[in-house]
């Protein structure tokens, strides 16, 4: 059955390049039954380790185990595991359904028993009208069912998926991950996904590691992640975050002044922060809202969005990190119906029990009890 994957220490080292780990040392516990997200961007390692627990790749340090059992040794065949990836990968001369048989046929399951499991499995991933087509004659969703049933139809104690709904349309996407997470938490299975769509990420998850260089930066669930990201990695990675510089400023009351002399008064700060402390505020474009004080800044573009109106804004030399892509704000038109054009100039007022701040450095929040691995 199902079971937990503890990966401890874990190194992984290319021979083209010997000196440089791609994973330099990562553990992580997912737990049975889990939906456990790896998510990063391009080349930070997340196909590596996935290979990794796979058995595709070799574990240059550490260990991976399946509850209590040690696998770094055990051969991919003999791991008993579900994979799908981002190509179909099904047999293009067997129908749906013998795609579905083949590794029913390969693991000698007897006649009564594979038919049963076949239907079942055609069922859930809702395949049973095409069992007799050609994989040629389906749909790229369809396809990808066809793979899911595959991996899953063999019972495997883990699920392993690479970008599996990267080659499909953006509508399709939506559809086939739901359609994914009922068919995981139906049988129960321990799945580690691979994204790069934070979107599917937050959206299908239990839990997201989110990779960097092949560093897990934080491990949480999607709320966790996204309300309150460890560093500011993690903040601008996951949606999009606005960066400013402040300083802290603890009198009688404790807040954070952004470089204009605006103050706002911060009631979850780490007690150790200190008055003068330099730090970086981070603001969510849905954090801010229109006031009549508050920070002083220009409409740079603004973008109708049916739901909201984004707004690029620009503000005075020295008030935000440099390098960013864009300050955003987004205008919930469900609360307001004045469309600001560019040229305006706005005041916005943050959340104060929204918005997060970091260390100088942008290595590490400043707000009370927010856990790095969770
Ligand atoms: N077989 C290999 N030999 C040498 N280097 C490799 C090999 N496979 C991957 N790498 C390198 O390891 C790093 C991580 O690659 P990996 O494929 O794990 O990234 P990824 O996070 O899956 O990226 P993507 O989102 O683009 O799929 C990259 O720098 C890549 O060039
Ligand atoms: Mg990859």
């Amino acid at each position: 059955m199902s079971v937990s994957i503890n990966v401890e220490h874990v190194v992984k080292t290319y021979k083209d390049n010997p000196e440089r780990p791609v994973i330099p040392d990562l553990s992580v516990q997912i737990k049975n039954g889990e939906f456990f997200t790896l998510l990063g961007p391009s080349g930070c390692g997340k196909t590596t380790l996935l290979r990794m627990i796979a058995g595709f790749n070799s574990i240059e340090g550490g260990t991976i185990a399946f509850d209590s059992l040690v696998i770094n040794d055990i051969p991919a065949h003999k791991r008993n595991i579900g994979m799908v990836f981002q190509s179909y990968a099904v047999f293009p001369h067997l129908t749906v359904r013998q795609n579905v048989e083949y590794g029913l046929k390969i693991r000698k399951i007897e006649k009564s028993e594979l038919k049963q499991r076949v239907d079942e499995v055609l069922k859930s991933v809702k395949i049973e009208e095409y069992q007799d087509r050609l994989p040629e004659r389906l749909s790229g969703g369809q396809q990808q069912r066809v793979a899911l049933a595959r991996a899953i139809v063999i019972h495997p104690q883990v699920l392993l998926m690479d970008e599996p709904l990267s080659n499909l349309d953006a509508k399709l996407r939506i559809e086939m991950r739901s359609a994914i997470r009922d068919v995981q938490k139906q049988i129960g299975i321990t799945t580690v996904y691979v994204t790069h769509d934070q979107e599917e990420a937050l959206a299908i998850s239990d839990r997201i590691a989110v990779m960097k260089d092949g560093v897990i930066q934080q491990i949480g669930s999607p709320k966790e992640i996204y309300a309150r990201p460890y560093n500011t990695f993690v903040s601008t990675f996951i949606g999009h975050s606005n960066l400013f510089y402040g300083t802290v400023r603890k009198k009688s009351v404790t807040s954070v002044e952004f470089a204009d002399g605006y103050k706002i008064k911060m009631s979850n700060l780490e007690n150790s922060v200190k008055d003068g402390q330099k730090v970086v505020i981070s603001v969510r474009p849905e954090e801010f809202s229109i006031s009549k004080s508050g920070l002083k800044c220009k409409i740079s573009n603004s973008t109708f969005l049916g739901k909201y109106t984004n707004y690029v804004l620009s503000f005075e030399d020295g008030m935000c990190i440099e390098n960013q892509p864009s300050i955003e704000f987004s205008q919930d038109l469900g609360h307001s119906d004045h469309i600001y054009s560019s040229g305006n100039d706005i005041y916005l007022e943050p959340n104060s029990e929204k918005i997060n701040v970091f260390t100088e450095d942008m290595q590490r929040s400043l707000i009370k009890e927010v856990k790095r691995f969770a």
